[in-house]
């Protein structure tokens, strides 16, 4: 998605910006642009080079003024107008000295566009965006501080948004502002700064602060303040950054994915750290709704995309077994628009490593309107879904850089299954012998992932005897279904290959007529309550003539004689083994990817955070 960033007060302005700009990139871009401001001159540039255009820009801003203490920086991600120049970020108003930058989409432009041509503004560009410097521009001519220009331009404004705006006759002024599109303010001394996220600003800012839906804030080199829509002041909420530089870099990894894979024990490990108050309840990050509110639940929904959706399928098992609760999971992108059924009593989870995913905040505000509590699971403190849930579990993976996502993955299920304990425990569907046992299992996970970590040269050697395969079917049961999806979106997702998960259940009835001969089939078949079943599917795919990679316990004395190769992972409950099963299944996607050459960090196409519907 599109990355925003600004800086007041600065004499390292032009650094800042392409710094800042270069840390945006995992977001996604096609095209990005920069502009400085200075008492009565507004200097811009832009580029369209694709996953270049940063790169681009650099060169481009040598021929930049001087001594610019204050401007803003953009990397686009196309939504409305094709990836060009003249549609990059910032977008100028008629005169050309209001600049924008923006994140998010402007839902009402069109009709924004038709009023103001017909009051003789001339645009340049067909985005969304530039509607709001034109707005700006009449409210400053009448005579309005930037703020309040901005302030009542967006009361006209429907849509979602992270915005910055400057004026060259206000040059050391930002005034930004948010709806559902992240925005993060920093400070330092003599110096603000603003941006999509922390990352970008990280090694600049010494305090940070979230802005919420519907604030305003006005930075200066002698600090900010913040109002809401009708110009009540506001305070922000400061927020507790222990990330050091490195995090935000690839600690010694070839990339992020490498990296964010080898943190997935440590980022297990934390999520589970600190659970447990003294009376041996399970607490919440953040807790808004009563646990008589949690005891009276009927129902649960979880809603998520991707990678995260995945997550959700598998707490859906862990919550119907521990807590006995009906569980159905939804992709939030159909749930919003499926007219869903709320009864009373219905909890709804979003499932989010940023948290800032629009298909799964529409879907839990969409639940929330119809009357239900909303629990967020999200590994970004302070997030939109985080704020606007009844109650938050956090995942504490950390920075997650890499589209790909690995890390959150496990942290998530981790979450999930503290959840399903924790209505366990309020429900009394489980003793507190059981829970403590259960607890006892999920803080053995993260050993247990490190050990397969330590096994990765197995998966090496197994990709390296594939790179001219291009046909895989992932399969499960149980838990090991979820586990199958997600191993097959990993090497969709990064190798550019076609790969499908699958119930192993249901390959008789189709899928079976798509094997045969170098078709790779990856089965997870460490559960051991289905363990049967899933070798019977394994005998099914090679007599069809498929090539079968076994991800199996290391007491699984029957797999080696069915499968092609064989993967070993410590035996755990079957409850726990999604987090264990997915670290060859990632592996595996990783290797092959890089032995094809890929940019596993930045796979085409794709956007770290997907901030459009
Ligand atoms: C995961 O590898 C993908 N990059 C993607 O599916 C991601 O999980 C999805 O977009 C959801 O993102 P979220 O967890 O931030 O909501």
């Amino acid at each position: 998605m599109c990355g925003i960033i600004g800086v007041v007060g600065s004499d390292e302005t032009l650094a800042t910006l392409l710094q800042g700009l270069q840390r945006l990139e995992y977001r996604g871009y096609d095209s990005a642009g920069i502009a400085l401001v200075r008492a009565g001159h507004t200097w811009r540039a832009r580029t369209a080079a694709g996953t270049e255009s940063v790169a681009a820009l650099r060169v481009e801003c040598e021929a930049a003024p001087q001594n610019c203490r204050s401007g803003i920086g953009h990397t686009r991600w196309a939504t409305h107008g094709a990836p060009e120049a003249e549609n990059a970020h910032p977008h100028l108003d008629c005169s050309g000295h209001v600049a924008i930058i923006h994140n998010g989409i402007i839902e009402n432009h069109a009709e924004l566009r038709e009023e103001l041509r017909a009051r003789g503004h001339l645009f340049t560009s067909v985005t969304d965006t530039e509607v709001v410097a034109h707005l700006v521009e009449e409210l400053r001519a009448r005579g309005l501080e930037l703020l309040d220009a901005v302030r009542q331009a967006l009361l006209r404004v429907r849509g979602a948004f992270a915005i910055a705006v400057m004026d060259a006759s206000e040059p050391d002024v930002i005034v930004a502002a948010r709806r559902i599109s992240p925005l993060v303010v920093g400070t330092a001394p003599g110096v603000c700064y603003l941006a999509s996220d922390v990352p970008a600003i990280l090694d600049r800012a010494t305090a940070f602060y979230a802005v919420n839906d519907d604030e305003i804030v006005r930075l200066g080199p002698e600090g900010f303040r913040a109002v809401d829509l009708e110009g009540a002041p506001v305070r922000l909420r400061q927020l507790q950054i222990d990330w050091d530089l490195e995090t935000a870099e690839k600690g010694g990894y070839d990339d992020f994915m490498s990296k964010e894979i080898a943190e997935q024990p440590d980022a297990v490990r934390a999520t589970l750290l600190d659970r447990r108050r003294r009376d041996g309840t399970i607490a919440f990050d953040e807790l808004r709704i009563s646990d008589q509110e949690l005891r009276e639940v009927r129902r649960v929904v979880l809603v998520a995309c991707g990678t995260s959706l995945h997550a959700a399928q598998v707490a859906k098992y862990a919550i119907e077994r521990w807590a006995r609760l009906s569980v159905d999971v939804d992709i939030a992108s159909e749930y919003r628009y499926r007219d869903p059924v709320v009864e009373i009593g219905t909890l709804v989870i979003g499932v989010s490593q940023s948290g800032e995913t629009i298909d799964t905040i529409q879907a839990t505000r969409e639940a929330q309107r119809r009357g239900a509590r909303v629990v967020a699971i999200s590994n970004i403190v302070d997030s939109s879904l985080a704020r606007e849930a009844d109650a938050v579990i956090y995942t504490r993976a950390g920075l997650e850089v890499s589209v790909a996502s690995t890390k959150a993955f496990v942290a998530q299920v981790a979450a999930l299954e503290l959840l399903a304990l924790r209505l366990a425990q309020l429900r009394e569907t489980l003793t507190p012998e059981e829970i403590e046992s259960l607890l006892e299992g999920l803080h053995d996970v993260s050993g247990h992932i490190a050990t397969v970590l330590s096994r990765r040269g197995d998966v090496d050697a197994v990709a390296a005897q594939l790179l001219d395969a291009h046909d895989y079917f992932f399969i499960g049961r149980h838990v090991g279904f979820p586990t199958a999806l997600e191993g097959a979106l990993k090497l969709k997702e990064i190798t550019y290959l076609h790969a499908e998960g699958y119930a192993a259940g249901e390959l008789k009835h189709g899928p079976l007529a798509l094997i045969e001969p170098g078709v790779i089939v990856v089965a997870v078949t460490t559960d051991v309550n289905m363990h049967e079943k899933i070798l019977s599917n394994v005998a099914e795919v090679k007599a069809r003539g498929a090539t079968v990679i076994a991800v199996a316990t290391d007491d699984d004395d029957q797999i080696d004689a069915v499968a092609d190769f064989v993967v070993r992972v410590p035996a755990t409950d079957p409850m726990f083994t999604p987090m264990i099963d997915i670290v060859p299944l990632q592996l595996l996607a990783y290797s092959l990817a890089r032995g094809l050459g890929r940019n596993v960090d930045r796979p085409r196409n794709l956007a770290k955070t997907v901030t459009v519907e």
